[in-house]
């Protein structure tokens, strides 16, 4: 009887340790899920920022600037009036290009996407460099556009 009971008292804490085992294991994998939910709402985060960062340069956009009445909210324009900024390859391929037709617009003809737009039809504001590189900065990364970025020495430069 009393070898029965050793046994008894071995399963037992055999049994134990094993469940103390699992305990722990569920413990590391509810860490694991919070660290992955965190993982997965830092980009998140950072997209927020970067939405923010550009807030100035849509204020001018559909403000002070006024190139929303033309260009659209959407970035489309109206063709073969005004042309798109969003996805226009004219507007990405240059940014130096892109700062100086926002200060000064074009005097010849330009061929948008593949649409050609008289010069000397933009209506221009006086903008300060720092508004010129926000609202630049502003359509270089919206609706889709993955433009980079300008800094407001490039503005000055491009002013000179
Ligand atoms: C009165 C309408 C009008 C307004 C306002 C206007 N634009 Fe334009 N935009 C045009 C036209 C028309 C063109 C074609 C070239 C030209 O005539 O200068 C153009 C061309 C452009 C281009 C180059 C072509 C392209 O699509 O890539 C950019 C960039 C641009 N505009 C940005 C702006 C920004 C930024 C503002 C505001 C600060 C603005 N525009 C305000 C009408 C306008």
């Amino acid at each position: 009887m009393k070898k029965l009971s050793i046994l008894f008292t071995a399963l037992s804490l055999l049994f134990l340790m094993s469940c103390g085992g699992e305990g722990t294991k569920k413990a590391d994998d509810s860490t694991a899920v919070k660290e992955e939910a965190q993982e997965q709402a830092a980009p998140e985060a950072n997209d927020v920022a970067e939405a923010a960062d550009y807030s100035a340069g849509e204020a001018i956009y559909t403000g002070k600037g006024i190139c929303s009445t033309c260009h659209q909210l959407t970035g489309e324009g109206v063709a073969p009036a005004f042309p798109p900024l969003a996805n226009a390859d004219y507007l990405l391929a240059d940014k130096t290009r892109a700062i100086k037709q926002t200060i000064y617009g074009s005097k010849t003809p330009i061929t948008v996407n593949g649409v050609e737009y008289p010069g000397g039809a933009m209506t221009v504001v006086d903008l300060t460099d720092q508004e010129v590189a926000d609202v630049v900065n502003y359509i270089l990364n919206s609706w889709g556009n993955n433009g980079g970025t300008v800094t407001v020495d490039d503005v000055k430069a491009a002013r000179e």
